[in-house]
């Protein structure tokens, strides 16, 4: 029989006990597929008592998590702990240049480091992967790493964290609040106690610095983002936006321009015929267009134990299987600096939703602002009063550059009409 690949899962949490339950469950259909079999040799987390739901007493236990990769009965090592640097990154390091292989699910950590750990893993000629980290268990690395390899890609954009995308498709269901909804994704577990890092965009910008890295084949770039998250959406957007004929979703784009890259995180609408518009609940999406193959549609189940562990067990099948390249697609010497192209110059619709008093010539100093900027507006809609007596103005503006909105919206800083920070959501025309 051929010889097993021998792993070592760091963490037995969600996602690590996912890969034990995979592993079990698959084992004789893995083993064909890989060419041998895959077997867990030794596991560690920070508590041994801990009940997981899995057998464990079949594997060693050790109790230093960092040193898994040092046990000689160890080919790979499987990280699940998370975060960006502390003992996963300890551990990542030391795997990678003990010459193993290391597989993640760790987009913070690859979105941080993922570029000095690919260069230790090519000195170390180890593989680095990480499918799970982006959209977990959709396919998308692979398929911009192998399947689009051959495109140039001018945009990748997607729904990239379930947890938002939950709260707006039960906003948008239940005509409910943020906060409302938050509390209760808290209660039933589907957002962290502290939900900041989904719902300030964070997690998805992660996620999108490695995509932009793969499809644009330039450094990893997470200090070049825009960010912003859903805080500030309220339900009124949501119907608002319904009428216009489009959805709010929170959307991760990057763009390569001749300029440099354009990369953002955004609360969007988007137009009820795309397909992104019919991601619902805690699916991601991720949408790539090359000039060969056109425009790609990934979805599927981007979060949980099930779909987190077919990415992770994927990518030790390729392990398995000897196949396996740079981690970013191309040497880390051919990736090239990402550059950042000027967010100002960028030209499109925008959505707008002020709260004002309600008095006479509010109208006429935003409709002023908007002409002093430059921006021409396409609808404006007036729709009676809030709970606290405040009037909702939403509008969309015909396409414009962002530094003109933004001129507009500086104009009308400080203005004694208007309540609270005007919303501002991109409109995505493509
Ligand atoms: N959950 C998902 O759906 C999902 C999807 C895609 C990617 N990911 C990524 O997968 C990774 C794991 O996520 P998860 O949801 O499985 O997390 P989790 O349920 O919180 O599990 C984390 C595991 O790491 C262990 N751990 C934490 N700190 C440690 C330390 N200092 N030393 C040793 N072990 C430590 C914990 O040990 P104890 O159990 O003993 O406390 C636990 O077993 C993260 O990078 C996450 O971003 C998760």
């Amino acid at each position: 029989m051929a010889k097993p690949l021998r792993i070592a899962l760091a963490g037995l949490g969600t996602v690590g006990a996912g890969v034990v339950k995979l592993l079990d469950a698959n084992r004789t259909l893995i083993e064909r597929r890989a060419g041998r079999p895959i077997e867990i040799v030794a596991v560690s987390a920070r508590d041994r008592s801990r009940d997981r739901g899995v057998d464990l007493s079949r594997f060693a236990w050790v109790d230093d998590t960092t040193a898994l990769f040092e046990r000689d009965d160890v080919d790979a090592v499987v990280e699940l702990i998370g975060g960006s640097d502390g003992p996963a990154l300890t551990l990542a390091r030391g795997t990678l240049n003990a010459g193993k292989a290391l597989v993640t699910a760790n987009k913070a950590m690859i979105a941080h480091h993922g570029l000095e750990l690919a260069r230790t893993a090519e000195t170390a000629k180890a593989a680095l992967k990480f499918e799970a980290a982006v959209a977990g268990g959709i396919p998308v690395i692979k398929g911009l790493r192998e399947g689009a390899a051959a495109n140039e890609i001018a945009r990748v954009y997607g729904i990239l964290n379930g947890t938002c995308n939950f709260i707006l498709t039960a906003m948008e269901e239940q005509g409910r609040d943020f906060a409302d909804v938050l509390a209760e994704a808290q209660a039933l577990g589907y957002a962290e106690a502290d939900p900041s890092f989904d719902i300030d965009g964070v997690d998805a910008a992660h996620k999108l610095s490695i995509l932009a890295s793969l499809a644009f084949g330039t450094r990893v770039d997470f200090a070049g983002l825009a960010i912003d998250g859903i805080r500030h959406v309220i339900a009124a957007d949501i119907t608002e936006a319904k009428a216009l004929g489009f959805r709010v979703r929170l959307v991760g784009l990057a763009e390569a321009t001749d300029k440099g890259l354009f990369q953002r995180v955004h609360p969007c609408l988007v137009p009820l015929s795309h397909p992104m518009a019919h991601v619902t609940g805690s699916l991601n999406a991720v949408v790539a267009e090359g000039n060969f193959v056109g425009r790609l549609v990934f979805e599927g189940r981007g979060a949980g134990e099930g779909p987190t562990a077919s990415a992770v067990v994927a990518d030790l099948i390729d392990i398995a299987r000897g196949e396996y390249g740079p981690a970013f697609a191309m040497p880390v010497d051919s990736l090239a600096e990402a550059g950042k192209a000027e967010p100002g110059e960028r030209v499109g619709r925008v959505y707008l939703r002020f709260a004002v008093a309600d008095r006479p010539g509010v109208l006429a100093e935003i409709t002023a602002a908007m002409r002093d900027a430059g921006v021409s507006i396409e609808s404006l809609i007036q729709r009676g009063t809030t709970a606290d007596g405040d009037v909702l103005l939403v509008m969309v503006t015909h396409d414009a550059p962002q530094a003109a909105i933004a001129d507009a919206l500086g104009r009308l800083e400080g203005s004694q009409s208007i309540i609270g920070r005007p919303m501002l959501m991109h409109i995505l025309d493509f």
